[in-house]
């Protein structure tokens, strides 16, 4: 039988590992339209540790916690944020970390939340140890080459950095500019909807379905195609956010208006009117 090449091994390990996968976290993120793929890079990635750097309503991580325990990856995950916010996510309530707490509770057995900012949780992690590491927390040029450049010792040989906001260009938000400079340097994949996901392979010995994804960049029919699966799949996940919204929404226009006439029922129309109209009805 004829061998199948790399990229159709790619795009059947595409339709095939996570066909019946669907996050179940969808709130408000930016992240949203990358869920699907988080679920494909744990199953091809198979990593023994993941750290993401910024977590906030944990979408992003939500999605790879729940790829891990639903395609039975034995991966230990981390999350590190001071669950504070910053000047791009804006600063935030307590109660979002509290939300986070009960989201990471069925995965307790292997994924672990770490309050505190990047730089304090570096010692926490062996050089050469982690397999993913998810990189979104502050978006300024300097903050994310910091980011990477103090965590890139602590990549595995088939290490996979994930960047968030490649195609954000607005005000003062550089991951686009990192993420040209690092893409001359490594192997790589780019997806441009949800906001830009830069995926770059740091290892010298990457994962056989990493390497066919990145070496896809000198096959541009094969890599659109990779993007628009990922793509339709992302804009079905907020599709469905919207439409939990618009519902929301609807509910809540419905509530205020009945509100708004009960109240000119109360306030315009006469006592004695309003108990004639009330026999009336009954
Ligand atoms: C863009 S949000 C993360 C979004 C998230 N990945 C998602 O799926 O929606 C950025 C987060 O990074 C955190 N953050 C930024 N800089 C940080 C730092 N140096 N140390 C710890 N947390 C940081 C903020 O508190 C914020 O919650």
């Amino acid at each position: 039988m004829k061998a199948k090449d790399p990229s159709t091994r790619l795009v059947e390990s595409i339709s095939m590992d996570v066909k019946d996968w669907w996050p179940k976290h969808i709130v408000e993120s930016a992240w949203l339209e990358h869920t699907p793929f988080a679920a494909w890079l744990i199953s091809a990635l198979q990593p023994r540790i993941m750290v993401e750097l910024g977590t906030h309503r944990a979408v992003s991580y939500m999605a790879f916690c729940q790829a891990s325990s639903k395609l039975s990856v034995p991966a230990k995950c981390f999350a590190v944020d001071t669950w504070k916010g910053d000047d791009h996510a804006g600063k935030y309530s307590e109660s979002i970390f509290r939300d986070v707490q009960d989201l990471n509770q069925p995965y307790e057995n292997f994924s672990t939340l770490v309050r505190s900012k990047f730089d304090e949780a570096l010692s926490q992690f062996q050089d050469g140890s982690i397999d993913l590491l998810h990189i979104d927390g502050f978006h300024t040029y300097e903050a994310v080459s910091h980011d990477f450049s103090s965590w890139l010792p602590k990549m595995s040989q088939r290490g996979v950095v994930l960047f968030h906001d490649t195609a954000v260009h607005k005000k003062d938000f550089g991951v686009w500019r990192l993420w040209s400079e690092l893409s001359e340097q490594h192997p790589h994949f780019h997806f441009s909807h949800g906001f830009g996901l830069g995926v770059l392979s740091v290892g010298a010995n990457p994962c056989p379905l990493i390497q066919c994804l990145c070496a896809l960049v000198s096959d541009q029919k094969k890599y659109e195609e990779i993007q628009s699966i990922f793509a339709l799949r992302g804009r079905d996940v907020s599709l469905t956010y919207q439409k939990r919204l618009d519902a929301a929404a609807g509910q809540h226009w419905r509530a205020s208006l009945d509100r708004n006439i009960k109240r000119l029922w109360r306030t315009m129309i006469p006592i004695s009117l309003r108990e004639k109209i009330s026999k009336m009805r009954r």
